[in-house]
């Protein structure tokens, strides 16, 4: 009886290898759903709101919620919450936000996102109202 088969001692390192791969997608995935849980400590949503208008964020932003916010010149800022990156570096949590929305241009320098002069106060109230975006 002459089968075809796998020389002995090859399944094991390609069931391994399999198993890593899952591994390694399921922890991708991970990062996203904790992005999604963040909460920015005294911040308050309803004075973001407030702030996203004053500061004038919709002049380049879509933000939903945000009356007039509907520009494309920056990205849009729908559902936020489930985003995984700013500006395609930082990874979205609530302490580099504040990073960002403070001092965009520090961080990537020449990008086309002006430094706004938004206060640490301000941009904590932009973040709790960011973050309420695309949870359901
Ligand atoms: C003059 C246009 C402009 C204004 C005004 C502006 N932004 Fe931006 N914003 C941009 C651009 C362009 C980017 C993309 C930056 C990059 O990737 O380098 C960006 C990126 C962002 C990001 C990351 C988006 C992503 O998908 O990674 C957030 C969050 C953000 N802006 C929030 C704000 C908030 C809040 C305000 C108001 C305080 C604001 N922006 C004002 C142009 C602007």
């Amino acid at each position: 009886m002459m089968r075809p088969r796998m020389p002995r001692g090859w399944s094991a390192p390609l069931l391994w290898a399999g198993l890593l791969l899952a591994g390694l997608l399921a922890g991708g995935c991970g990062v996203g759903s904790r992005s999604a849980l963040a909460a920015v400590p005294g911040g308050d949503a309803e004075r973001g709101a407030e702030a996203l208008r004053s500061y004038g964020c919709g002049a380049c932003h879509t933000i939903p919620g945000i009356a007039g916010a509907n520009a494309l010149v920056g990205p849009p800022l729908t559902d936020w919450s489930k985003r995984h990156y700013i500006a395609g570096t930082l990874p979205n949590t609530p302490e580099n936000m504040l990073r960002w929305l403070q001092s965009p241009q520090a961080i990537r320098p020449g990008t086309a996102m002006p430094t706004l002069g938004v206060t640490e106060e301000d941009a904590r109230d932009i973040s709790a109202y960011l973050y309420s975006l695309g949870r359901n």
